[in-house]
């Protein structure tokens, strides 16, 4: 059965639009004339990291891709595995991810922008299901787009064992 949308896209596009406008008055206001570096996690957060960027009117931006996984089909697997990241030492950084779930993805890739000796990261995460996150103290994102409810969700970048990426609004399996 063909996944049915939850938003669509119009909605998905203003909104990365505003993110992206924070995003830029944030860095002018807090790192005025630095750097600002994206980790963008793959796979999910290709859709989202591609539009993101285009609303973010900052000169020196760079936008790194970095693989990372802990979903077979719809249950998360209890591990993240997230190679060492390199290159971000005295580095502004901000994390973009598709989804905050469990948490566990954006906390250990938070601690290795942290190891590789980043001087501040913030986080970007498309959806949030606050009520999945495994322990209240769990951190949040900085900048998030929209608020779901605990549904498995595809589409705009988001998969089912890598389906599904390809359709344009964020749906409901
Ligand atoms: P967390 O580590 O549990 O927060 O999981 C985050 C990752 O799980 C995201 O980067 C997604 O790739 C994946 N994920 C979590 N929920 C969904 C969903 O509803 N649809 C597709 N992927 C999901
Ligand atoms: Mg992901």
């Amino acid at each position: 059965m063909r996944p049915r949308p939850l938003i669509p896209r119009e909605d998905l596009a203003r909104r990365v639009r505003e993110l992206g406008g924070s995003i830029a008055r944030d860095h002018d206001r807090d790192h005025a004339g630095r750097p600002l570096v994206l980790i963008a996690l793959m796979d999910g957060a290709f859709c989202f990291a591609a539009d993101l960027v285009r609303s973010i009117d900052l000169d020196d931006l760079t936008l790194v891709f970095h693989p990372v996984r802990s979903y077979r089909g719809t249950e998360s697997t209890g591990t993240v595995a997230c190679e060492p990241l390199s290159g971000l030492a005295g580095r502004r950084v901000l994390v973009v991810d598709d989804i905050l779930d469990s948490g566990r993805t954006l906390a250990t890739v938070l601690a290795a922008v942290a190891r590789a000796g980043a001087s501040s990261a913030s986080s970007c995460v498309l959806l949030d299901k606050p009520m999945r996150r495994v322990d209240a103290g769990q951190a949040t994102a900085d900048y998030i787009g929209f608020t779901v409810p605990d549904v498995f969700v595809v589409g705009y970048g988001l998969d089912h064992d890598g389906r599904w990426r390809h359709l344009p609004d964020v749906c409901v399996i």
